[in-house]
């Protein structure tokens, strides 16, 4: 009897205390629920006790997390319904603002801000524009406009979420629309395929026109440097030419300088010379020779004694005109 109280008692304590230790995990706080009202109290990741049956306790991710929000209906203003499969929100719950987000919203905050949002946005996003638009030409930019009109309302409502991207896959059409637009879409690359060849000859025509210009100009320019380097000989040329005249004009002026010069030494000298006695023997030797030549070696007496007669004379004025 008594074992059987001590194995229930036991048993009990067993249940309490398995009730009253739990764990939480990295990435996450645990908030307390004591009679269904949440406690300030948040833990930390590990183990923790709790009071068993009395206080409930919850998980809360605080580390980045991807919400995937599937099957999201889309019916366009022109009345086609299409499907977008999933969107994908990234996002993370700001530590400090754990407990005020789960009062204003519950642990389910992400069915109100997440959810429940994106649905609503797609909805009036899809409701405002065609198929063209929501398929084709809004759609690049579909993932911005949701992260702004998330983070918007967020920022007023529950500054504790913090949207960090948004990524939308293309939304299914149905078979028969699809096949138009792949026709269209083949169409187009089509015609961007002849576009860029175009492009690509007009590019080609321009690079052989530049080509050509350079070439002209180059030729242009070497035809120049060339005439201007024979200019530059030419008037080398003309430079040396002038040098050398004048040179010659120079020879010439010494030459002439020079021999004018000497004449005029030569008179210098020859009028010291040419005193009446000195010309009297010039005189008579010209003479002399003459007779040579005339006569050979006969020379007549009388001139042979004049001339010996003469000389004396001369010898004899040049004895008297010297100084003592
Ligand atoms: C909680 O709700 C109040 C009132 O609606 C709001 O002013 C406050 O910003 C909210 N706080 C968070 C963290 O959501
Ligand atoms: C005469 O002859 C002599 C010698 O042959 C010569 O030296 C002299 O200059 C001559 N004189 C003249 C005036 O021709």
């Amino acid at each position: 009897m008594f074992e059987q109280i001590f194995v229930i008692v036991i048993c009990i304590l067993a249940i309490l205390y398995a009730t009253s230790i739990h764990k939480i995990e990295e990435g996450h706080v645990g908030v307390y629920f004591r009679g269904g009202a949440l406690m300030k109290e948040i833990t930390e990741p590990g183990y923790h006790l709790k009071l068993p049956l009395i206080t409930d306790y919850h998980e809360v991710q605080i580390s980045v997390q991807t919400d995937k929000v599937t099957e999201i209906p889309c019916g366009t203003s022109g009345g086609v319904l299409v499907q977008f499969e999933s969107i994908e929100v990234v996002n993370r719950l700001k530590k400090e603002l754990v407990y005020e987000t789960i009062k204003n919203y519950t642990v389910e905050y992400d069915k109100t801000w997440i959810f429940d949002k994106i649905h609503h946005e797609i909805n009036q996003f899809c409701s405002k524009n065609t198929l063209q638009d929501v398929y084709i030409d809004k759609f690049d930019a579909l993932d911005e406009s949701l992260q702004e009109a998330l983070s918007q309302s967020l920022e007023s409502w529950a500054p504790g979420i913090e949207i960090i991207s948004i990524r939308v896959t293309k939304p299914i059409i149905p078979k028969h629309l699809l096949k138009n637009y792949e026709a269209r879409e083949s169409e187009m690359t089509k015609l961007a395929f002849e576009i860029e060849a175009q492009k690509v000859k007009e590019k080609q025509a321009e690079t052989k026109k530049k080509e050509a210009m350079i070439k002209a100009q180059t030729e242009a320019e070497v035809s120049k440097i060339e005439m201007e380097k024979k200019i530059t000989e030419k008037e080398a040329n003309k430079k040396i030419a002038l040098i050398e005249n004048e040179i010659e004009l120079e020879n010439k002026k010494t030459e002439t300088d020079a021999r004018y010069y000497k004449e005029i030494k030569e008179i210098e000298a020859n009028s010291k010379r040419l005193t009446p006695e000195f010309l009297q023997y010039a005189l008579i030797q010209a003479i002399n020779n003459n007779t040579k030549m005339y006569f050979g070696d006969s020379i007549p007496k009388y001139i042979g004694e004049n001339i010996d007669v003469m000389r004396k004379q001369l010898e004899k004025g040049e004895k008297q005109s010297s100084p003592p």
